[in-house]
């Protein structure tokens, strides 16, 4: 390799059910707009279909069920071991449903994202959509941030703001939600893929640049 050549970023992502997020990473990939190599695809869980999804690109698959497991800190270091063997420089959480430990999220410290679909920080947990709707907001989301030990607390990079309607119930408002899912997360991983993105003091920088605390914002146009 030369010294100008510029090394394809490796990228592991963690999945535990469809992987419509790791769909989209892969047909960026595919179309040339996203400028990384997904290694591999792990799963907690087995015979979802985001592991049909990744063999079908091609992609190397691991299946590390935490049910066989005696604890959080047995599972989470064995799934260490099975990333580490693949030395990513990115690990994206693509619906991967696990709480992490401290040891875990230290070890991938500024190198590993999530997608979480709410405006953070409202609505960190489960069943972000109902919980929308139930407290009459007008304006919902998703957001893609840096994990760090708290849950879903980590600094937020991009935020993609949708409308809640009135008719909404919470799979209308998944679906308008997922749709920018599936835009602003390969544009996370873009940046983070040209160096543009880094996680400095705590603190998402986009060039240089400190992001608001919301991270980058974007308003969908299509209801
Ligand atoms: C996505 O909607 C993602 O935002 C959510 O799980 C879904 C996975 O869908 N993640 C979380 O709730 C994390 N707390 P996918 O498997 O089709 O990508």
């Amino acid at each position: 390799m030369s010294t100008t050549e510029v090394k394809t970023l490796r990228v592991v992502v963690l999945i535990s059910g469809s992987g419509s997020n790791l769909q989209a990473l892969i047909d960026g990939v595919a179309t040339g707009d996203l400028p990384v190599e997904i290694v591999a695809v792990i799963s907690n869980r087995p015979d979802v279909f985001g592991l049909t999804r990744a063999a079908n690109a091609g992609i190397p698959t691991a299946l590390l069920d935490h049910k066989g497991f005696a604890n959080r800190e047995a599972f989470d270091q064995e799934l260490m071991s099975t990333i580490d063997a693949y030395d990513p420089g990115l690990i994206v959480l693509a619906g991967f449903m696990r709480i992490l430990t401290a040891e875990f999220t230290q070890h991938y410290l500024g190198r590993m994202l999530n997608i979480h679909p709410s405006l953070l920080p409202k609505f960190q947990g489960l069943h972000t959509h109902q919980r929308a709707i139930d407290a009459g907001e007008s304006q919902h989301g998703v957001t893609v941030h840096f994990v760090t030990a708290e849950l879903d607390g980590g600094p937020a990079i991009v935020q993609a703001v949708v409308p809640v309607l009135p008719n909404d119930d919470a799979g209308l408002l998944a679906k308008r939600v997922q749709r920018q899912e599936h835009v602003i997360y390969p544009l996370a991983i873009k940046w983070f893929a040209q160096g543009d993105l880094k996680m400095v003091d705590g603190k998402a920088e986009l060039k240089g640049e400190l992001l608001p605390a919301c991270g980058y914002q974007i308003k969908a146009n299509e209801p």
